[in-house]
């Protein structure tokens, strides 16, 4: 497998069953200066992923071509914006480690952002060396590209990729009162054996987001995780790849602006709040170094 070295190492490595999602905003009347020196602080490693939003990559003059915004879509179905300035992901094998070690981060970066959203996930159901659950009881991550073709999806030339960050609420009221057909009919997989299913509707999931049916190559990398506090549960979707677009057209599709068909996950689950961010590589000057 060929292995970037310039990769944030987190990001291809197998997933961590506990990881705190925090964005943040950038604060204003920053000096600059201290901004950069205080990244540097950072040392990236196999627990951190960091991606920059719009306004810090302004701040820090990185230019990044195909860089965007999160969209803002016209569909039936809600689907906010709502965007950040700068992203950590926390991972680790159990979540006091998490906390533990996330309180530096936080301390160091205070000075200059504030905390827009925090969301603790953890993994649910699933071997240890395999792919977690969503909360309604499906596997999460199946057809993930592996190895060479993760690397190709995932990774940019010099090392950078994108990161998709959205945070789902379900109704699991709604969700398990739906017979066992409708469930995997929503998803587009069986249950019982997690087998793609040929007859499930076009609005099912799988069927929206087919990977293989894009015009473009569409692979992206998922290391999603549940969530569960006192505003609900759902899933914190967060994806890799190396071109927005691959993202992109999912997304549209599951809005149904293609063909006026909405993703039956919208049936039981709605998006609190959607961003994308940029993962610059570990070489950058400013950026961190790896332990
Ligand atoms: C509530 C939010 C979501 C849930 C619960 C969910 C759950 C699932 C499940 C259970 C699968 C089938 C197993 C697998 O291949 O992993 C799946 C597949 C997939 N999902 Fe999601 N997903 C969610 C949101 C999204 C979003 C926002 C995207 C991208 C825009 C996405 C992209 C994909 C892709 C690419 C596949 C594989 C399709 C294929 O090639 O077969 N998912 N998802």
């Amino acid at each position: 497998m060929r292995l970037p070295v310039s990769i944030q190492p987190a990001i291809l490595e197998k997933s961590m069953p506990f990881g705190r999602f925090i964005i943040f905003s950038l604060k204003s009347g920053i000096n600059l200066s201290d901004l950069k020196n205080t990244l540097t602080f950072i040392e990236l490693n196999k627990h951190i992923i960091v991606g920059f939003g719009e306004k810090l990559m302004q701040k820090l003059t990185i230019e990044v071509e195909d860089y965007r915004l999160f969209p803002q879509l016209d569909a039936s179905v809600e689907i906010p914006a709502t965007h950040g300035d700068l992203f950590v992901f926390m991972r680790d094998g159990e979540p006091g480690m998490v906390t533990v070690n996330s309180l530096p981060i936080k301390n160091i970066l205070k000075p200059f952002f504030d905390i827009q959203l925090q969301v603790d996930g953890f993994k649910y159901l699933g071997e240890p060396d395999g792919y977690g659950h969503d909360l309604t009881g499906y596997e999460d991550g199946t057809e993930n590209p592996l190895v060479d073709d993760a690397v190709n999806a995932v990774v940019r030339k010099d090392g950078s990729t994108f990161v998709q960050v959205q945070q789902w609420k379900h109704d699991l009221g709604i969700f398990n009162s739906f017979s066992q057909q409708l469930k995997d009919h929503t998803i587009g997989r069986r249950l019982s054996d997690n087998k793609e299913l040929n007859d499930a509707p076009a609005s099912s999931h799988v069927n929206r987001t087919d990977q293989s049916t894009f015009e473009i190559e569409a692979d992206i990398l998922r290391r999603s995780l549940p969530w569960a506090n006192e505003h609900g549960e759902g899933l914190v979707f967060m994806s890799f790849c190396e071109n927005l677009d691959r993202f992109e057209v999912q997304m549209r599709r599951m809005a149904g602006l293609n063909d006026g068909i909405t993703d039956a996950l919208f049936t039981f689950s709605k998006i609190l709040n959607s961003a994308y961010f940029y993962c610059p590589p570990v070489t950058m000057d400013f950026v961190l170094k790896l332990d």
